[in-house]
């Protein structure tokens, strides 16, 4: 890795002891905007515009893929008019940020049960991926109707259809055929996942692929999560001893 690359990263963080992959749970755009006096939607529009920075931070620093939890397959139980600004702002945002994206290299994935989502917000996810496949900066996905309960049983009701069908052996099941049937399938797992705000769960969020993620969790609410909150995250994370179920001494051996 060139370090030359990476120029902007803080100086105390180790760029070889950096996650290579982060995820996000983007929570407290609500209790933002009302300790402010303003209506719930501004909030989201704030915390799209900390993500979009993150994202940027994360590339500029070296990390190669982030994953944002936007909506969740809990959250159509929201007010209709908030689910309905959020579906918009989805779609806004890409329609606006696609060309610059694409620009800097970034990869799109979305992952979730999309055939619920509108026709048109369907239609720009789906440019937005085939555009940007092959792109090579950084692995930028957005769980959008993601239930991670849902996404396992999807990929076991897969797995139950080939050996109904004959096309698998029973015994033949393990991890590696699990994953492959996930939405993530071929992304390596989640190594830090930050929930903002001061809510301590994973809400059904990447429940497989977070294993052996380290968990980090800060009050500061989600727009406000900027580039020094971030740095702090990092630290944190660099301070940590992953041992993935080892001893230390195996590891190092
Ligand atoms: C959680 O805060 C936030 C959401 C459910 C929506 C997140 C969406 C964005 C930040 C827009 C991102 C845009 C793209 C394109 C991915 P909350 O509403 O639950 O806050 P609260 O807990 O304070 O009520």
């Amino acid at each position: 890795m060139n370090s030359q690359l990476y120029s902007k990263l803080p100086a105390d963080l180790d760029l070889l002891r950096l996650p290579q992959h982060v995820a996000v749970i983007m929570d407290g755009n609500g209790r933002w905007a009302t300790s402010r006096g303003l209506p719930r939607i501004a909030g989201h529009r704030q915390g799209a515009r900390t993500l979009k920075e993150l994202l940027r931070c994360c590339k500029d620093w070296g990390i190669k893929a982030l994953t944002a939890y936007a909506f969740s397959t809990e959250n159509w139980q929201r007010p209709i008019e908030e689910v309905d600004f959020l579906m918009l702002l989805f779609e806004r945002l890409l329609h606006r940020e696609l060309a610059q994206m694409h620009r800097e290299e970034v990869r799109i994935s979305f992952i979730g049960d999309l055939s619920a989502l509108p026709k048109s917000l369907q239609t720009q996810m789906e440019r937005s991926m085939t555009q940007t496949s092959n792109n090579q900066g950084i692995h930028f996905t957005v769980a959008v109707n993601y239930g991670s309960r849902n996404e396992i049983a999807r990929a076991c009701r897969q797995v139950a259809e080939l050996v109904q069908r004959g096309e698998l052996n029973a015994e033949e099941v393990n991890e590696k055929l699990v994953e492959q049937h996930l939405y993530t399938t071929s992304t390596p797992e989640p190594d830090l996942l930050i929930r903002t705000s001061g809510e301590m769960r994973l809400s059904n969020f990447l429940l497989w692929q977070m294993a052996y993620a380290e968990m980090y969790f800060t009050d500061i609410f989600w727009p406000d999560f900027d580039r020094a909150a971030f740095h702090q995250a990092l630290l944190n994370y660099q301070g940590r001893d992953r041992r993935f179920g080892q001893v230390k001494s195996t590891l190092s051996a």
